[in-house]
């Protein structure tokens, strides 16, 4: 007799519960990216593999699912003071609660990959404590836990490489490649994750907006960006001065947006005309063309803030972070669609393991754009499908900003400080900040300029009583929160308030004088400035400090005060807990460990509390 082969096997497919039996899950917590674009390949090596996979941040996750998984991939970066990202920040504390059972996560297979700084004090704190706390639940570690570095010469995938290969051969131990299936081979391209389908010319529809005005009800929040006016838009450095600062007013009155001093509102930028416009006519796009997507696998989601249908001005403007420096994920996906030998040979090279350390000194050493690198493969730009874009490109991120006004000052506004960033590299154009720019570029006076923004809880809280004296840390546009505690401090008539400030030049940089000046004459203020370029020597906040021992020592023993420092100097934080230390030896009379215990107490008990950036 003829073997009759089942149906199933006709298709070329395998028996349902053999597949279904292969699920994956992989979920991330990510803060700029990095974590996710891990999480995303992780995802499609396991497609390669036949798994069933779910890429899924890990607050978008349905935590009360997670008792039913039998295998999962944690992907987590750590952001700076140690702490989880904005992301996984409900997941965090879910799953820290006291009265989880210890065996709740007995049937689960997992591995956690961190990325991490190894230049911050607590060096992928979130991964080492998550995989902790998993495994105290009865989860199964299949490895230990990958700790991704920012800080290695060939960036973070030097770790994650070898770690994925071993996890991939401890998986497959466990889900062997159902009978007749092979790895898919990395020389054929993966399908994308959403179709897209133009619509006729003549349905098109006029460009859709992300600035809708937000629904009464709706606390703006990420999904639902509040499209603030822009009231003003002023520099407050000197003409001559090398760096553009910006002082900016925001209009929130119906928004229901409120906020305290050390909170943060975040700004959703766009790109500019003129790089749509160079991307479009790269990929030979026509910017005005509306399209609706599709997810190609069921249960995906579509991606957030995105109108349907949208045009692909939209798209480009509003979504596709054209200007960040494409990842080695880029290229891997690019060198698919390339139809030159030449430029295909360079992105393979770009993708591979051996290729990383070139990659860097092509893409990240000169901070060379997405646009640019595109620029520099023109045959395989024209040849890219547009259902490609949101698999090759990731989406505009939010950029986050002190808020520097206090409700009680300016009811209904918000006002920032903004320095322009802008510096030279080894390429020809100069590199500017994508938020930075495009906010200082609008112009109030030509027109209703609106930009979409949402307020988050900040890390820094200030003392909620009139007594507490507070010393206030923030040099250059680390000063930004401290005018917000200012206002809410002078507003309802507290005084005690002592701030440390410093700026290159006191003719240049010395923004908002006026304002201090006039606080300093009314007794509210009490005004340290350092001014590093006025004089031959460098003076700094720190300098400051020890000069006033005395007064900085009384307030923080007879008065209980609070310090805070924000800003951001790559080596000022030390040095300005250096100075505080010295403080504490010289009046206090303690020894150089007692210093420092004391420094430590303080930041325990949230008397001193500092928000830096670089
Ligand atoms: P500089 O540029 O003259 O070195 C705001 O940027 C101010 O912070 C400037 O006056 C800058 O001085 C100063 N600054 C730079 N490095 C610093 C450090 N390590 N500690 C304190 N202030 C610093």
């Amino acid at each position: 007799g003829r073997l009759v082969p089942s149906p199933c096997h006709e298709l070329g497919c395998h028996p349902l519960d053999q597949m279904a039996e292969r699920r994956l899950l992989i979920l991330y917590g990510s803060q700029t990216g990095t974590a996710q674009d891990t999480a995303e390949r992780i995802g499609r090596e396991a497609k390669r593999r036949h798994f069933q996979c779910r890429v899924e941040a890990l607050d978008s996750y349905d935590v009360a699912n997670l008792i039913n998984e039998l295998l999962v991939v944690f992907v987590c970066a750590t952001t700076g003071q140690g702490d989880p990202p904005d992301n996984m920040k409900m997941f965090w504390s879910f799953l820290f609660r006291k009265n989880l059972p210890p065996s709740s996560l007995c049937q689960m297979d997992y591995a956690v990959l961190g990325l991490g700084d190894s230049s911050y004090p607590k060096f992928n704190f979130v991964a080492k404590k998550l995989h902790k706390r998993v495994l105290q639940l009865g989860g199964n570690p299949l490895l230990p836990v990958a700790l991704g570095d920012d800080q290695h010469d060939l960036g973070p995938d030097a770790v994650i490489d070898p770690w994925l290969l071993a996890l991939w051969d401890k998986i497959l131990a466990l889900y062997p490649l159902p009978p007749g299936l092979e790895i898919i081979s990395p020389d054929v391209r993966l399908p994308p994750k959403y179709t897209l389908h133009y619509l006729s010319e003549d349905s098109m529809h006029p460009d859709g907006d992300l600035l809708q005005p937000t629904a009464a009800r709706a606390v703006p929040s990420e999904l639902h960006p509040f499209a603030a006016r822009m009231v003003s838009n002023q520099r407050v450095t000197a003409e001559s001065h090398f760096q553009d600062v910006r002082l900016i007013e925001f209009d929130t009155v119906g928004s229901g947006i409120t906020f305290s001093a050390g909170d943060v509102v975040m700004i959703q930028p766009q790109n500019c005309p003129e790089d749509v416009q160079q991307f479009c006519q790269l990929l030979r796009l026509d910017p005005d063309r509306s399209f609706l997507l599709k997810p190609t696998e069921p249960g995906t989601a579509l991606p957030a803030l995105l109108p349907q249908p949208c045009t692909i001005r939209h798209l480009v403007t509003h979504y596709l972070d054209i200007s960040c420096v494409p990842r080695r994920s880029f290229f891997e996906l690019l060198s698919y669609f390339s139809t030159n030998e030449l430029e295909r040979e360079k992105l393979q090279e770009f993708s591979s393991a051996q290729g990383q350390e070139e990659l860097y000194s092509y893409c990240n050493r000169p901070r060379r754009t997405t646009l640019e690198a595109l620029w520099d493969f023109p045959h395989t730009t024209s040849a890219i499908p547009p259902e490609y874009l949101l698999d090759l490109i990731p989406r505009i991120r939010p950029r986050a900003f002190s808020i520097a006004s206090s409700l009680l000052a300016h009811p209904d506004r918000i006002q920032i400080l903004v320095a322009v960033v802008r510096y030279k590299t080894r390429l020809s154009k100069p590199r500017r900040g994508l938020c930075s720019t495009w906010l200082a570029s609008l112009n109030p006076e030509q027109g209703d300029v609106r930009v979409p923004l949402w307020v988050k809880k900040g890390g820094m809280k200030f003392p909620a009583d009139p007594d507490t004296p507070v010393i206030m840390i923030g040099p250059g546009t680390g000063v930004a929160p401290f005018r917000a505690a200012i206002q809410e401090r002078v507003a309802q008539g507290w005084k005690g308030n002592c701030l440390f400030f410093g700026c290159r030049q006191k003719s240049k940089d010395f923004y908002c004088q006026a304002e201090w000046e006039e606080l300093v004459t009314k007794g509210f203020l009490t005004l340290f400035t350092a001014f590093s370029r006025d004089q031959e020597e460098k003076v700094y906040v720190q300098h400051r400090i020890q000069e006033n021992r005395r007064l900085v020592w009384e307030l923080l023993t007879s008065r209980s005060a609070h310090v805070y420092l924000a800003g951001n100097a790559k080596q000022m934080p030390a040095a300005v807990a250096e100075a505080l230390q010295s403080v504490l030896q010289l009046e206090g009379g303690l020894s150089p460990s007692e210093a420092e215990k004391y420094l430590t107490v303080l930041e325990q008990t949230q008397r001193f509390q500092s928000e830096t950036w670089s």
